[in-house]
């Protein structure tokens, strides 16, 4: 029996032993995938005794994913655009790193929301990791054009500036997005954390626009609140993503694809 884990600072909540569980039981893997809280300035240590131990994999989740990017001795394409990992592999003395969120991001809105984003104006909030770590993923999807808004400006334009060279981004604060209308909006702050309302101006939503939080398990996010009342036509928060990022993972370490759809339904209502 392979042996998986998650490590991070909190982790008792985090969803990821249930979801591997679920992937590993229908795709009849036999592997073990356990949480681990790894003290704060610990992580290097953690990982170098769950590596000792014979672990062959983890998922790396806040406030660990930069860390476990330069602990990696070799890493993805994504996961080097997005400076940051949330999916190591272990082989030999090597560390692989790979970055799983934006292709998780991207599969729940393409597919399990059925939403194609070829030709798509794209509007994202935040400048953080978060917001880094799903770029290049979603300017690989032939979108028509990116924004990316921050309430801090100069972030944004710095995040444009390292992703250029894909595609061009546009952007600025929330304000500067007044005026234009976007089919995607995602909400990749931390605002919906602490409950509070981002300054957005109104008119963002195009007709039949998706607006997407990252944020999941908060109910109804004043983000999504607002997308509803002005107007957006769905409104997804990020259950999807985490389980299609498990899915990408998954799949890096065991060769299968797990199927999501009945997983997925499952932690909606609460069944799983
Ligand atoms: P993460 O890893 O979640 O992205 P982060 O790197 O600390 O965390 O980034 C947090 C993001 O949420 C930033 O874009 C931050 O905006 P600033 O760059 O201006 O700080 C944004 N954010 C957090 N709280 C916010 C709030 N109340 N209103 C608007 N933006 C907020």
């Amino acid at each position: 029996t392979d042996l998986y884990a998650v490590f991070g600072n909190p982790i008792a909540h985090s969803k990821s032993p249930l979801i591997h569980a679920a992937f590993a039981a229908t795709t009849a893997q036999a592997m073990r995938y356990e949480a681990r809280l790894a003290a704060v300035d610990g992580f290097k240590q953690a990982i170098s005794d769950f590596v000792a131990a014979g672990g062959k994999g983890a998922n790396v989740t806040v406030p660990f994913k930069e860390e476990a990017f330069c602990l990696s001795t070799r890493l993805s394409e994504r996961a080097a655009r997005a400076g940051a990992v949330n999916t190591l592999a272990f082989e030999g003395d090597e560390i692989f790193g790979d970055n799983t969120d934006g292709a998780g991001l991207v599969r729940d809105i393409t597919v399990n929301l059925g939403c194609a984003l070829a030709g798509k104006r794209i509007l994202l909030l935040g400048a953080g990791g978060a917001s880094r770590g799903v770029i290049a993923p979603l300017l690989t999807g032939q979108s028509a054009a990116l924004f990316i808004a921050n309430r801090t400006a100069e972030k944004a334009q710095l995040l444009a500036e390292a992703f250029a060279d894909m595609a061009p981004v546009d952007a600025g604060n929330f304000a500067k997005t007044a005026g234009n209308c976007f089919d995607v909006v995602i909400n990749a702050t931390s605002a919906s954390l602490s409950g509070e309302a981002l300054p957005l101006p109104p008119g963002i939503f195009a007709p039949g626009a998706l607006a997407y939080d990252m944020m999941y398990g908060k109910g109804e996010t004043p983000f999504l609140q607002l997308a509803r009342e002005q107007g957006a036509a769905r409104c997804a928060d990020g259950l999807g993503m985490l389980v299609e990022q498990a899915a990408e993972a998954f799949f890096l370490w065991r060769g299968v694809r797990p199927i999501t759809g009945a997983l997925l339904a499952e932690l909606r209502t609460g069944l799983a």
